[in-house]
């Protein structure tokens, strides 16, 4: 039988046992221009909040009842659609769900021939361009800037951390944890490492960065974020790509009170999401499969079997207890 997991209530408005409910409902009826998957991985993000949170957002949150939302990978096996045939694979917006029908359109297809199915879900999937474009785009990180990534041990943050390095950037890593920042020194080879959960952190950041922030890339708000605003350079960057910290409680997340810097330094901070790049996905890809190849990115993933373990997987990105892109194993 098929395996969904349902959205319920909204983040927030009921006991969290009760946020999520699992089914086992048969697939609808393959109509033309769709088709249907067996999905083998589901990716577990931290905009999920963001998506089961009633609340104005990039796009409409999921609707109670319904299959929560999530980027999937999976085989075609059956199709009434031109673009795929039966042993395709296949990622976009898949939900939740062991198997689904969906509508071809919403789908690319993806080669395995290159990398394994699940790399498209982290370092050569939306992850991976998130961080690409971020980055490269937004941040246009150069040769002796200091650069700090937050999260940075992260599936994001550890990709646009390399991609800076990779640029000749004095890059420093911010993440909770000897492990993880372990990670960072030894196999990420970032120039400096700062553990949050364990230093103060306008001190650490005077430690690693004596001659102050060019660029940051902000993956957590908070006081990380108010941290940075004290030690940024003139004309410095800040690219806004989430804060996870706020997103306990989306209606009352807390900016900056130190964002008057923004004035003194002339500091420009930009936010963005992928629904900027979609048109760019190809450039994206390119050069991250090139990067990976020639042994100048790596990235780990943090696999949880079952996708009825989805409830728990979902709360390991806000303990940190994720050490790389979270992801679902659907099937044994
Ligand atoms: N703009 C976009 O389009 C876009 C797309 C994808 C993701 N994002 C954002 O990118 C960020 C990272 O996402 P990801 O998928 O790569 O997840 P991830 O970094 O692999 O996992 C989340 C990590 O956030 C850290 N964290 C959790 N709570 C925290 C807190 N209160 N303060 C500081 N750090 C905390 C934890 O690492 P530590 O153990 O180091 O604390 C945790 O492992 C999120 O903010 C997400 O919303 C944005």
């Amino acid at each position: 039988m098929p395996t969904q997991v349902r959205m319920m209530h909204y983040s927030g408005e009921s006991a969290p046992e009760d946020m999520w409910k699992i089914t086992h409902d048969d697939l609808p009826e393959l109509e033309e221009g769709e088709v249907q998957l067996r999905l083998d991985w589901i990716s577990i993000d931290p905009g999920m909040r963001g998506w089961t949170t009633n609340k104005r957002s990039y796009m409409p949150p999921v609707t109670p009842g319904d299959i929560m939302r999530s980027f999937g990978v999976g085989e075609v096996l059956d199709s009434r659609s031109d673009a795929f045939v039966p042993g395709d694979f296949v990622t976009g917006f898949t939900g939740v769900q062991s198997e689904a029908v969906l509508k071809a359109g919403g789908l690319s297809k993806i080669d395995t021939n290159l990398a394994p199915a699940h790399h498209y879900m982290s370092g050569l999937g939306w992850t991976g361009y998130t961080a690409y474009f971020g980055m490269m785009d937004i941040g246009q990180p150069k040769a002796g800037q200091t650069v700090v990534v937050s999260a940075a041990s992260g599936a994001v943050g550890s990709i646009a951390a390399q991609l800076a390095r990779n640029e000749g950037a004095h890059v420093i890593g911010i993440a909770g944890g000897p492990e993880k920042t372990a990670y960072l020194r030894d196999t990420l080879k970032l120039a400096g490492v700062i553990d949050y959960k364990n230093e103060n952190i306008d001190d650490a950041l005077r430690r690693e960065a004596p001659n102050g922030i060019d660029l940051y890339f902000d993956n957590v708000g908070g006081e990380t974020l108010d941290a940075v605003f004290r030690q940024i350079n003139y004309k410095g960057t800040i690219v806004v790509c989430g804060g996870i910290s706020q997103y306990g409680d989306m209606h009352a997340a807390e900016g900056p009170s130190e964002y008057l810097a923004m004035v003194m330094q002339s500091i420009r901070m930009q936010g963005y999401t992928m629904r900027d790049y979609l048109d760019r996905i190809p450039e994206a890809f390119a050069a991250l499969l090139k990067a990976r190849n020639e042994g100048k990115l790596v990235y780990r993933e943090h696999i949880v079997e079952g996708i009825e373990n989805f409830p728990e997987a979902i709360d390991m990105l806000f303990s940190g207890a994720n050490h790389g892109k979270l992801m679902l194993k659907v099937g044994a």
